[in-house]
Order: C-alpha cells, then sequence, then structure tokens
C-alpha cells in the first residue's frame, strides 16, 4: 500500500517516523510545503486552498491514501480535501480525540489540548472530546514551540521559560494532545513538567486509527521513502536523516 503524507514542512515527519516504526506501508511519499510554511497563523480558506494544491501534487502518483500529518491542515481542510479526492484522506483530529478515548478512562481528567493558532482556534480537539463525554478540557495554542524544534532547541532554559510562559497557570493536568507535528520532540520534557502527565502524539495515534478503521494492519519490511518539497528540497531531506536517522 502506498500513503501520501502531507504537512505544511518538515514537521510531518514525526507522523513518517511512526509510520515507519509501525512498518504500516510498503511506500511513503511525503510532500512539505516547505515554501509557505506555517500554516498555523493562516487563515482557513488559505489553507484549505494550499492543501487542494497539494492533492493535486500527489494526483501525479497514484497513491492509495493521502495522510494530513499537520494539526493545522488537518482542522481546517480536511473537508474539503475529502470531497473532492478520489481515495481516502485522513487528518490527525479525529485519531488524536480516539487515542485519548482509549487511554484515559477517567472522563473527568484535566485535558490539555496544545497546537497553533489555527489548530485551537478551530475548537475541533475540542468538541471531539466533548462528544467523548470528557469534561474538563483547556485548550491552549502554544507556538513558540514550533520554532523552537526547527531550531533544534529541545531543553534548556529557553524551552523553558516557553514552557513556564504558557503552562505557569495550569496545574493538575492528567493528559496532553500534543496537537502539532513538532510537539512531539518535546514530549518528554512537556510531560514532565505536568509530572508525567500521560502524552497523546499524532504519529501513534494515527497508526491505530488506520488499522482499527482502514485494516492497515499487514507490515511492511524496508518502507520505501520519497521526499518532496515546494522550497529546499534538500533542507527537508537533511531534517529527514537527522529525525529519522536510522529508520531510513
Ligand atoms: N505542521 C503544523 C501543525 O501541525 C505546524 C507548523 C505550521 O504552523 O505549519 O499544525
Amino acid at each position: 500500500m502506498k500513503a501520501g503524507v502531507f504537512d505544511s514542512g518538515v514537521g510531518g515527519l514525526t507522523v513518517v517516523k511512526s509510520l515507519l516504526e509501525n512498518q504500516t506501508f510498503e511506500e511513503i511519499l511525503y510532500y512539505g510545503d516547505t515554501a509557505r510554511v506555517p500554516y498555523g497563523t493562516k487563515d482557513k480558506n488559505t489553507i484549505i486552498r494550499y492543501c487542494l494544491e497539494a492533492l493535486e501534487y500527489f494526483e501525479n502518483y497514484d497513491i492509495d491514501i493521502l495522510i494530513i500529518a499537520c494539526n493545522s491542515a488537518s482542522a481546517y481542510a480536511l473537508q474539503a480535501l475529502k470531497d473532492v479526492a478520489k481515495i481516502p484522506v485522513v487528518g490527525v483530529i479525529d485519531s488524536g480525540v480516539l487515542a485519548v478515548k482509549e487511554k484515559i478512562k477517567d472522563k473527568k481528567s484535566n485535558i490539555l489540548v496544545i497546537g497553533t493558532k489555527a489548530t485551537i482556534n478551530s475548537n475541533l480537539y475540542e468538541i471531539g472530546l466533548k462528544n467523548e463525554n470528557f469534561k474538563n478540557i483547556t485548550s491552549i495554542a502554544t507556538p513558540l514551540f514550533v520554532p523552537l524544534v526547527e531550531e533544534n532547541i529541545f531543553d534548556g532554559k529557553i524551552l523553558d521559560s516557553t514552557m513556564e510562559h504558557y503552562f505557569k497557570n495550569l496545574k493538575n493536568i492528567d493528559a496532553i494532545i500534543l496537537g502539532c507535528t513538532h510537539f512531539p520532540l518535546l514530549e518528554d520534557k512537556i510531560s514532565l513538567f505536568f509530572n508525567k502527565a500521560v502524552t497523546i502524539h499524532s504519529g501513534d495515534a494515527i497508526v491505530n486509527f488506520l488499522r482499527s478503521s482502514y485494516n492497515c494492519t499487514k507490515k511492511y519490511e524496508n518502507t520505501k521513502i520519497t521526499f518532496f518539497a515546494s522550497s529546499n528540497p534538500e533542507g527537508l531531506k537533511n531534517v529527514a536523516k537527522k529525525w529519522l536517522n536510522r529508520l531510513l
């Protein structure tokens, strides 16, 4: 099975990592819209337009399924993509909500959703969690984590003060949805800030969702992976080498 993975830039490689670790696909075509990243600061219509253009790009490659790794794109463009695509299109928000449902049994648990401004403003995680009867949900946009990860800042003072800045008023968080492609790279630090709260990672969530809803249960060794980018493809490949190292 051949999957397209779309992201606004390099961040979706965290989703690719989970797909490779779980040997979900025979072949992956990754396309990062590095010329126009970030999506998380853009409005709905712009995000939809960019995503429809990405879909056209993938139409040249005969993929069986398209995964929207970007949370901001999943939040705003999933329906528009589904409306026109001839193949299944899967976003990361429903799978994230499902992962919370599976991991967190107490509906009164304090769930924190973090993401870009676009993802948080869409309110989609919150709506999904409320539909699953979760009662205590806090959503906050934490966009500064995105450039930190892109600058390879995974610990130290800048990260600590950014966490303090966003999280200082939050207490007793039980689970955190890492609602942005970049945040899994800060997973341990964010979890530790909240006394080892449970974290929900889009990549792992989508693997389970693909298994349960799209019957992607077969395992493929040695997935073939090709990278495309709308700007600086070499830069994308270098990040891929670093983030996915032994999996490539
Ligand atoms: N990929 C985006 C997301 O998951 C983060 C980077 C951006 O803003 O484009 O929301």
